[in-house]
């Protein structure tokens, strides 16, 4: 079965290794993209822009793609009637959405796709079991997998930014079916698992959102194996190391910060180990009565939450990148939706995209400024995803990446007996 994947620690197949012409394919890919709760017009197409490449490559098979759409109970769970729109604009080819994932009509669309074409399936969390996470003999047996998996010849995950979810479209049908991993999926796993092997010379993360528990899995990895040299904060991650540090934070920050004691206690422990490595902002911006910008020092004590990282922070942020080999990114550095509280996150991005070393972005509020602000084509690597590269980067495997591997495991065993 050829060649294995030269990528760190995956031996996979890819797209090289696996004939698909005139082939029945299930292509998963990751399209879950921002939408307007409204009118459900699609804000940006980067997901789906990202697979056109895999989408060349299939152009001699039978493609019916898969992709989820938010989650239930959210404003944007909808159809992939728009997503199928766009795709059809970014490929030359056939694209049909069918109104159905895995009941009777969608079985006998897909038994009749042709060659060239490409079919999309409706909102794969549509079904109940592709909404929960499961161990890989157990997502075998979904209703899901077992009215699927028949109608293919072959299986390939493109869907890098979902790969650290166990369920039936990501690892079911990846243990049911021939598999290998599509374009964007190899290109992301070079690319970010690359930064765990030997990054360049200074190397340094910029971590920043609302979320404080996938961030520190990050800081604590990479820290201990030695693969950062400076970890600059922003955001919630901020505010959760000055407090650990026993800097002063606000009023309303404290209280944001009480439930979270089990981190704040890892913090200290890390920002007491790695003392030179992690920094956290100097200053702070909060906003006046009339929601006006005011920055202020650390050192002055503050009643409302801080909005973003304050001009000083932004500066030494912007020095430090400026003086790395290597930067990542994840997480807006503070609440950029709010007029003028973007100012911290764009200036790093701005700083980022100048820079001449390896730069490497991921989560979609950052993905989504950079594309904005007209600077995305800048960076060496953005990524799609979020949470899986946050997975990644601390040291977890990919689920939806182990099952590629026990799927060129099974093909390479068969191809010998
Ligand atoms: C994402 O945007 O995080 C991916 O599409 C995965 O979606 P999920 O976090 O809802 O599983
Ligand atoms: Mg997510």
């Amino acid at each position: 079965m050829g060649r294995r994947a030269s990528l760190p620690s995956h031996s996979f197949l890819t797209l090289d290794e696996v004939e698909t012409s005139n082939k029945r394919i299930f292509l998963r890919v990751d399209i879950n993209v921002p939408l307007d709760p409204s009118t459900h017009q699609i804000l940006d197409d980067t997901r789906i822009r990202a697979v056109s490449e895999t989408l060349a490559r299939l152009q001699d098979a039978k493609v019916v793609l898969g992709s989820h759409q938010s989650r239930p109970g959210k404003d944007d769970f909808t159809n992939l009637e728009p997503h199928a729109e766009a795709l059809a604009r970014f490929c030359n080819q056939d694209v049909e959405f069918v109104e159905d994932v895995i009941g009777p009509s969608a079985r006998q669309r897909i038994a009749k796709v042709e060659q060239g074409h490409i079919l999309v399936l409706d909102n794969l969390r549509f079904c109940a079991e592709e909404n929960v996470d499961d161990k890989p003999e157990k997502l075998l047996k979904t209703h899901f997998v077992k009215q699927l998996s028949p109608l293919f010849d072959l299986n390939i995950n493109d869907a890098f930014a979902t790969a650290h979810r166990s369920q039936p479209s990501i690892v079911g049908l990846t243990d049911a079916l021939p598999s290998a991993a599509g374009r964007l999926m190899e290109k992301e796993l070079r690319a970010v698992s690359g930064l765990l092997v030997e990054p360049r010379r200074p190397s340094v993360y910029i971590l920043g959102g609302s979320k404080v528990e996938d961030k520190i899995p990050v800081i604590e990895h990479i820290l201990t194996r030695d693969k950062a040299d400076k970890i600059l904060l922003g955001g919630v991650p901020a505010k959760l190391f000055l407090k650990a540090m026993g800097e002063k934070i606000s009023a309303d920050d404290e209280k944001e910060m009480a439930g979270l004691q089990a981190h704040i206690k890892t913090a200290k422990s890390l920002s007491m180990k790695y003392k030179d490595k992690i920094e956290v902002p100097v200053d702070l911006a909060y906003g006046d009565t009339r929601g006006k910008r005011t920055d202020r020092s650390v050192e002055v004590a503050s009643k409302e939450s801080a909005l973003d990282i304050g001009v000083k922070t932004i500066e030494k942020y912007s020095k430090a990148v400026e003086g790395a080999a290597t930067t990542v990114a994840n997480g807006p550095l503070g609440v950029f939706e709010r007029d003028g509280f973007d100012l911290g996150t764009k200036k790093v991005l701005e700083a980022m995209a100048k820079s001449n070393g390896y730069t490497v972005i991921g989560g979609g509020h950052l993905v989504g400024l950079a594309s904005i602000l007209g600077i995305d084509e800048r960076f060496k690597h953005v990524s799609t995803a979020g949470g899986a590269m946050l997975s990644l980067l601390s040291g977890q495997s990919l689920p939806g990446v182990d099952a590629l591997v026990r799927a060129a495991n099974r093909m390479r065993n068969q191809k010998v007996n």
